[in-house]
């Protein structure tokens, strides 16, 4: 998509631009491959907001990985954490005794990703890490830390590569902040969509 198509128009600034991020996510993928020589982690995509950022990285990782998928939901369709994490969509084989590494879009108040930990580690995992393409830490609300990320981003709310606002922009090859106006607008939208 080019950098001047309609979607743009949607956004206030372009953060993270598409080279920037292929880079940041190959020396990521370099340096998980580093860190598990000789190991065969698990990959937990954590649908749907890491899944472009996911096939991006596991193709620059030189390691027999494999992928499992979760389906996991704090937000609805606004812009605030609820705080209720909720599993639609669980992991196929046990992972007992495996190496995790959770792979998260963004880690914002903290919350999806400590209560997934916690449920990994109680499930028997050998070891369970974070690899996320962003940190927000400006709104965390819990004590965690990722163990791998690619960019810090502002306390703003952003979209693309994978990140959605209502289930959109998720395509933008780009970041970018969202202009308020358009999350602004939403009790409007959603009356128009409700039926
Ligand atoms: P947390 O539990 O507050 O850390 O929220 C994590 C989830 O919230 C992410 O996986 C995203 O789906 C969503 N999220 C948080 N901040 C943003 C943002 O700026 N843009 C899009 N989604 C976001
Ligand atoms: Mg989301």
């Amino acid at each position: 998509m080019e950098a001047n198509a309609k979607m743009y128009g949607d956004i206030q600034e372009v953060l993270i631009r598409r080279e920037e991020i292929a880079n940041a996510v190959k020396m990521l993928g370099d340096m998980i491959t580093r860190d598990y020589e000789g190991k065969a982690p698990v990959m937990v995509c954590i649908l749907k907001g890491a899944s472009v950022f996911y096939v991006d990285l596991l193709r620059e990782i030189d390691l027999p990985v494999t992928m499992e998928f979760m389906i996991v939901s704090s937000y609805g369709k606004g812009v605030a954490s609820t705080g209720n994490v909720r599993i639609r969509k669980d992991l196929d084989y046990d992972i007992s005794g495996r190496d995790v590494i959770l792979v998260e879009d963004i880690v914002d108040t903290g919350l999806t990703l400590s209560f997934l930990k916690k449920m990994f580690i109680e499930r028997g995992a050998q070891s369970v890490k974070i690899a996320t393409l962003l940190d927000k830490p400006a709104r965390r609300k819990v004590d965690l830390k990722a163990d791998y990320y690619c960019f810090t981003v502002p306390d703003a709310f952003v979209v693309g590569y994978g990140l959605d606002y209502a289930e959109r922009y998720r395509n933008l090859p780009d970041i970018g902040i969202l202009k308020s106006e358009i999350y602004e607008k939403r009790s409007e939208l959603e009356l128009k969509t409700a039926f």
